[in-house]
């Protein structure tokens, strides 16, 4: 059986990771775990880029050699996605044999075919984003972009592969598959980016200016430039005899972030790939980013950065998972600050989820001895939430699969506020004070009703928040079924059950943030 194979970026491991590399991983594994319930078999890679200019320059400024600066940010990013529950199937690092082997196999067949010759580069260079920078580059008054950092002029020889003679083949294919890049607006900047020529790709660095890399197989004098040696992740991680795995490859998408769309994944992997003889993705899935507070961006260089342990640390895994996913509309960007965070986790959180699961615990604690009792009677608010769960979970799930996880979200609390409507409605507190027949009748049925539909939100909940899912399943002496869509279904599952009180999964933030 084909695997639906899902990979992200590789982070680069030139700084700590922060807020946006945390949401991309976050948002693929609310994917993976999505497509898994679903009943996919799912394989999930993750990994990080760690050749390049910039991390032989930071490892250099602490004095250390290269390898061992990777191996400690490595194992940095790596902590940070196993704390963050990423439930990635493997994750590849590209200074690793497996993946170095692959990159040069790759590079030899390119060569061989022709696609790849040497020729003079003259012209400059920017350090800082590795990259060769055209006339055009330069601003009106001829001095280059602060993005550049310092630009040096060279003259050197180097490799280059044959972009220019893919290019109409390319904007054939984009015009073929119009579901190529999700979202399609993407794919028109694609389309709008190929107007102009394209320029042969350098490929290269003399290893006299950058050690730290993949020497070239036909001439060892040279390393590989950082993206052909990045980009080729994707196929070294599922590599088979001269090609990816049939079981995993096409990969079914590639999600990345909005600025590594062009040209690296939507020009340069698609030709590499197609140069190579191999299939391309079937689909790049691209998000937005992750701005602070009036659209600045966050910058390692002015220390502008949000750390998401201290979010976890201070709000736990799963709130910071959710305010990732609830406040991102995937593909567009999305501001952060710390008030909105706090506003999402205390009405949303603490409030609304937190509230339903200690009045459904503790209260079949108080009036039925913790065991949730069989409802009896059904009348209409039973019959309305029961509708509403209906529509709610339809709504969800389609929109999962359409990768609008904030409003499947949304339409998940307006059911989970719609329980804590039923419970005011029902009013246990007083129907447990009657010692009437149809009172304590009514009473049965609204707590196993609560009970229930507690059960199911916290279920389509599952992909974002799967350890308060877990947390919530246990306080509820709940073991679900192995099939997703029939644990997603209204039923009697929890009668009899025995249930935990004084579970308290999400604090109030004065207790969270302390004396803050
Ligand atoms: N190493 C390259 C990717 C190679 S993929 C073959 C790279 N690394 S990165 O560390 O700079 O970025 C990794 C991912 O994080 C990218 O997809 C990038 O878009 C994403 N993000 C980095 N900052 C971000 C935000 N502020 N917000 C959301 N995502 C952002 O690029």
């Amino acid at each position: 059986m084909k695997s639906f194979y899902l990979t992200t970026a590789i982070d680069y491991v030139n700084g700590p990771p922060h807020l946006g590399h945390a949401y991309e991983k976050v948002l693929v594994d609310v994917i993976a775990r999505f497509r898994r319930m679903r009943g996919d078999q799912v394989h999930f890679l993750i990994g990080t880029d760690e050749h390049g200019q910039k991390v032989q320059m930071s490892a250099r400024k602490r004095g250390i050699p290269a390898q061992q600066y990777v191996d400690e940010t490595a194992a940095e990013f790596r902590a940070l996605y196993d704390r963050l529950n990423v439930s990635y199937d493997d994750f590849i690092r590209t200074t690793e044999e497996r993946h170095q082997r692959v990159v040069r196999e790759i590079l030899q067949r390119l060569h061989d075919k022709g696609e790849i010759y040497r020729a003079e580069y003259h012209g400059f260079y920017s350090t800082r984003q590795e990259q060769f920078l055209l006339e055009k580059d330069r601003l009106p008054d001829g001095t280059w972009p602060e993005i550049y950092g310092e630009v040096t002029e060279i003259a050197e020889p180097n490799y280059f592969f044959k972009l220019r003679a893919y290019q109409d083949w390319l904007v054939g294919y984009l015009q073929a598959h119009e579901d190529f890049i999700f979202p399609r607006f993407r794919q028109k900047q694609v389309l709008e980016f190929l107007k102009e020529p394209l320029n042969d790709l350098c490929i290269s660095r003399p290893r006299e200016r950058l050690e730290w890399g993949i020497p070239l197989p036909f001439d060892e004098a040279f390393v590989t430039y950082v993206w052909f040696d990045a980009l080729v992740n994707y196929v070294s991680g599922v590599w088979g005899e001269g090609a990816p795995r049939t079981e995993f490859w096409p990969a079914d998408f590639h999600v990345i972030g909005k600025d590594i769309l062009v040209p690296p994944h939507a020009v340069y992997w698609p030709i590499m790939l197609h140069a190579a003889g191999i299939e391309l993705p079937k689909a790049l899935l691209v998000h937005g980013w992750w701005l602070l507070k009036g659209g600045q961006k966050m910058s390692k260089s002015t220390g502008e950065v949000v750390n998401p342990l201290d979010l976890i640390d201070r709000f736990g895994v799963d709130a910071f998972r959710y305010f990732l996913i609830r406040e991102m509309n995937v593909g567009q960007d999305s501001e952060y600050s710390f008030e909105l965070f706090l506003s999402r986790y205390t009405s949303d959180l603490a409030n609304d989820l937190g509230n339903l699961v200690n009045r459904a615990l503790n209260m079949t604690g108080r009036y039925a001895g913790g065991v949730v009792p069989a409802a009896g009677v059904v009348e209409e608010p039973e019959r309305e939430l029961q509708a509403l769960w209906n529509r709610t979970r339809d709504e969800a799930v389609q929109l999962c699969e359409g990768f609008q996880f904030h409003l499947a979200l949304d339409r998940t609390f307006t059911f989970i506020k719609a329980i804590n409507g039923y419970i005011e409605k029902r009013a246990p507190w007083k129907l447990g004070k009657s010692a009437a027949a149809a009172d304590q009748a009514l009473l049965r049925t609204s707590l196993a009703t609560m009970a229930e539909a507690l059960r199911l939100g916290v279920t389509l909940l599952a992909p974002v928040m799967p350890a308060t899912t877990e947390k919530v399943y246990a306080a509820l002496g709940h073991t679900p079924v192995p099939k997703w869509s029939d644990e997603l279904q209204w039923s009697a599952s929890l009668t009899g059950a025995k249930v935990q009180a004084g579970l308290v999964l999400f604090p109030r933030p004065e207790k969270a943030v302390g004396s803050k």
